[in-house]
């Protein structure tokens, strides 16, 4: 039997992007309760900078790096100072992304398109592309996941958006195919409504999207982080290519009405 319940991440070394607020935050904390060293990469440097603090540690483990995924360069000076803190990349996670303020679909112009596109699907593409050289490189099992949603699934509204998150789950199958033969395993999920601050401004916040959920209650970024680590992880040795729903039950179905 080769079961270890063991530390997961015990001397991986880990860049999360987006990783200052909600559920980049949630991942980069859970890696590193379970031994990885962590880059906190995010647009928000200062708050990046408070969440390496608040990991505590010597201080040299873990390090917060600016970084506008919307920016090839941007990506690049950020995976090399990455690579270059923790000597390699492990485990990329794509986190940061966000929806566009769009309205209706006729209103929504080829500006509001371009940007879910090159934040939600291009940020992921690029962080992907610039890790690879080090990925390739890793004996640590290296994995990618990347954080899609369930807009990606069922329709929700937010078409510029959905249909980012939904590039997201076919390039995941794309380069699960391409990166098998390397020992490079590409996953993602699709969060349900999670409480994060993109709620806060909404009536009635994450709360007002509960009937939708069989389980009684919206997600939190833990119940992401404890999805992404599992896909990261040993324990999803032999998965790779799909798009794993965290979701409350919302695409399963509806009770009666
Ligand atoms: N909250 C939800 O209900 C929900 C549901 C499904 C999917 N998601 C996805 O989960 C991810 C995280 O969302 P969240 O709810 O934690 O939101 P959040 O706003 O709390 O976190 C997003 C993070 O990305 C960073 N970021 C934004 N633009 C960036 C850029 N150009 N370059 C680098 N970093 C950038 C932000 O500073 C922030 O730290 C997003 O990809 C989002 O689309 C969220």
């Amino acid at each position: 039997m080769s079961y270890d319940p063991g530390p997961r991440f015990l001397g991986s070394l880990v860049l999360v992007t987006g990783a200052a607020h909600g559920i980049g935050r949630a991942c980069v904390e859970w890696f590193a309760a379970e031994g990885a060293r962590v880059v906190v990469a995010d647009l928000d440097i200062e708050t990046a900078r408070e969440v390496v603090e608040a990991l505590g540690g010597s201080g040299q483990e873990h390090l917060a790096v600016e970084v506008d995924v919307t920016e090839d360069g941007s990506v690049r000076a950020c995976v090399e100072a990455a690579s270059d803190h923790l000597g390699g990349i492990d485990v990329l996670v794509n986190v940061a992304g966000g929806g566009i303020p769009n309205k209706d679909f006729e209103s929504t112009g080829d500006d509001m398109w371009a940007r879910a596109m090159e934040l939600n699907l291009m940020g992921t593409v690029r962080s992907i592309r610039a890790s690879l050289p080090h990925l390739r490189r890793s004996t640590r099992h290296p994995a990618i996941v990347s954080v899609s949603s369930v807009n990606a699934l069922v329709a929700l509204g937010g078409e510029p958006y959905s249909a980012a998150k939904l590039g997201l789950v076919s390039l995941t199958r794309g380069l699960a195919v391409e990166l098998g033969p390397a020992g490079i395993r590409v996953n993602a999920v699709a969060p349900g409504t999670i409480r994060s601050r993109v709620w806060d401004n909404q009536e009635g916040g994450a709360d007002r999207m509960l009937p939708l959920y069989p389980l009684g209650r919206v997600g939190e970024p833990d119940d992401i982080a404890g999805a992404v680590t599992f896909l990261a992880s040993r324990d999803a040795s032999w998965i790779t290519g799909h798009t794993l729903p965290v979701d409350g039950g919302l695409l399963t179905g509806h009770r009666q009405v």
